[in-house]
């Protein structure tokens, strides 16, 4: 299989990641006879640097010839006083996910059982690991609603001044195709869907809810179907994740329940991301940010990264067997208790507390054993 790959490897330690993303790739391309064709382009603060804006038309034209997007992080102290237009995570990652219509990202939570341990939970709730999918749509809702911000008066006599609105908008189409993707997701696991909203409140979420179950009925009948407020779905998730399979939430809802759950599972440099266009174009990165404060100390963590090429050959070039084999690996190099800094704990031992570069090479060792 030929696949060509725009690599935006961003600020901070998006490029010491990237590295060792490209070098499982690598493996996997040569092992299995297939060619992946790289195009590195600029993004976030390294772009703007460069070219005065953190996506510029060069990198579009790349990710527009490209079969998929492999992206580090963006962003940065540096660029922090910007014009919010012109911000690496503004300026670029939205409008990335607009142009392509990256409508569904997909985080999955999960724990690697060697990392229990690691984890902020308590060992006992975790048993057996922990994995969890949880589908936010990424185009839609609060963040890309019409916003104001303007003085007048609300009521004559009553509250006066400033003041500022946003507005959750979302229509039928909307919520019904990202409720298919979370079906599809929960068709290949354990059929529970759990769809999180603020029904007794919003109107948005009751359409949400009503629309949720109509596809599902229809569609999926084999699907078991719950509902949560995301007040109690962030308790549940903080407390007893192990109940979920596939959860299904809206942009902010989604955005904040996906953090959660990333915090409980002990370090955000295991997680990884995609998000999907209707048509399976995607991007692909860690959920973590460029860690700034780490950049160029060898220090970072690159199983997200390497993990998230994994979900790129599963869900953009339909590589399953690849695309396990990463995860086999990554389980093998744990189990051995090689870690990261971040991941190490006091009973880790020095030698086996390694370096981004060290832990891509454990990596790559591991997959050159299983293929
Ligand atoms: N998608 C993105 O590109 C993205 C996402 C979040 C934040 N950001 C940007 O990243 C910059 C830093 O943000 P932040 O500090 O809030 O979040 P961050 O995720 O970059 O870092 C938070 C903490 O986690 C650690 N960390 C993150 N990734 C790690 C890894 N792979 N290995 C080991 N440790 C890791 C960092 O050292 C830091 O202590 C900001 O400019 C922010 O806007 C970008």
């Amino acid at each position: 299989m030929k696949k060509c790959i725009a690599v935006l490897a961003g600020d901070g330690i998006g490029p010491e990641i990237m590295r060792e993303g490209r070098k499982i790739l690598d493996a996997i391309a040569k092992s299995f006879d297939h060619v992946f064709e790289y195009r590195e382009a600029l993004v976030g603060g390294s772009a703007y640097d460069q070219h005065g804006h953190p996506l510029p038309d060069e990198t579009k034209e790349i990710c527009n010839s490209a079969d998929a997007i492999y992206f580090g992080a963006v962003g940065g102290p540096k660029w922090e006083g910007l014009p919010a237009d012109l911000t690496p995570e503004r300026g670029a990652l939205l409008p990335l996910r607009s142009i392509y219509g990256l409508f569904a990202n997909l985080r999955p939570a999960v724990i690697f059982s060697p990392l229990a341990n690691a984890a902020s939970l308590k060992a006992d709730r975790l048993e057996g690991g922990l994995d969890i999918m949880i589908v936010r749509e990424l185009t839609g809702g609060i963040y890309f609603g019409k916003s104001r911000v303007q003085s007048l008066t609300l009521k004559e006599g009553a509250l006066q001044g400033a003041y500022a609105a946003d507005y959750m908008i979302y229509s039928v189409p909307e919520i019904e195709r990202i409720t298919k993707v979370a079906c599809e997701a929960a068709m290949k696991r354990k059929k529970n869907l759990t769809s999180v909203d603020k029904a007794n409140v919003l109107e948005s979420s009751k359409l949400w809810r009503e629309t949720v179950i109509g596809y599902v009925n229809k569609n999926y009948p084999e699907i078991t179907l719950t509902h949560m407020y995301v007040d109690n779905a962030a308790m549940q998730v903080a407390t007893n994740p192990k109940q979920f399979d596939v959860i299904v939430t809206g942009n902010m809802f989604g955005d904040i329940l996906s953090d959660l759950a990333s915090a409980i599972t002990g370090s955000i440099g295991m997680l990884p991301s995609a998000s999907l266009s209707e048509t399976g174009f995607g991007l692909y990165e860690p959920i973590h940010g460029s860690a700034p404060d780490i950049a160029g100390e060898g220090k970072a963590n690159p199983l997200a990264q390497i993990l998230s090429g994994a979900m790129m050959l599963k869900y953009s070039f339909g590589l399953n067997k690849e695309s396990d084999i990463i995860e086999q690996a990554i389980m093998k190099v744990l189990e051995g208790g090689y870690r990261t800094v971040d991941l190490a704990c006091d009973e880790t031992p020095g030698d086996r507390v390694l370096s981004t570069s060290e832990m891509g090479d454990k990596v790559l060792e591991c997959v050159q054993k299983l293929v």
